[in-house]
């Protein structure tokens, strides 16, 4: 799995003014993005996500806050904790991902390489370790 997600690191045109994130398409993540959607106010308790996507790419981004996402492709599983501004982490198609241990101030930026499309999404575990002919129950 260590090939498949990757750790990214924006860069920073910070000054005295404060701080800058620049995040390019095609450039700071390998993808063009289409979409991009924000989490806010989930309680700590609450697991997003539970999904493989067959199309879509993502970048997940803690602009503020911190929380944890579990990528899974059937085999393996990591667990990365999202925990300042300028880190990413970038997801595969077909991997299962769940966000979870969200901080009460947590704002989970998410850019994605297309438009959304409900049939692309892969909902149910045992469908989604089927298709990559994973092992995990
Ligand atoms: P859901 O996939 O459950 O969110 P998450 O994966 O972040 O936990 O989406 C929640 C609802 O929002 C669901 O009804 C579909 C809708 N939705 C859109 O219409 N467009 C989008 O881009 C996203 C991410 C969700």
């Amino acid at each position: 799995i260590e090939d498949q997600y990757k750790i990214l690191e924006f860069k920073d045109f910070g000054d005295e003014r404060g701080n800058l994130v620049v995040v390019e398409g095609n450039a700071d993540i390998p993808f063009d993005l289409k979409r991009v959607f924000y989490i806010y106010g989930s309680d700590p308790d609450v697991v997003r996500g539970m999904h493989a996507n067959r199309k879509t790419e993502f970048v997940l981004i803690n602009v503020g806050g911190t929380s944890k996402v579990k990528v899974d492709n059937g085999f393996e599983t990591v667990v990365v904790e999202l925990n300042r501004p300028r880190m990413g982490i970038y997801l595969p198609t077909m991997v299962w991902k769940e966000m979870y241990d969200f901080s009460e101030d947590s704002i989970l930026l998410v850019l994605a390489s297309e438009h959304y499309d409900s049939k692309e999404y892969i909902r149910d575990y045992s469908d989604f370790l089927k298709e990559v002919g994973g092992v995990h129950e």
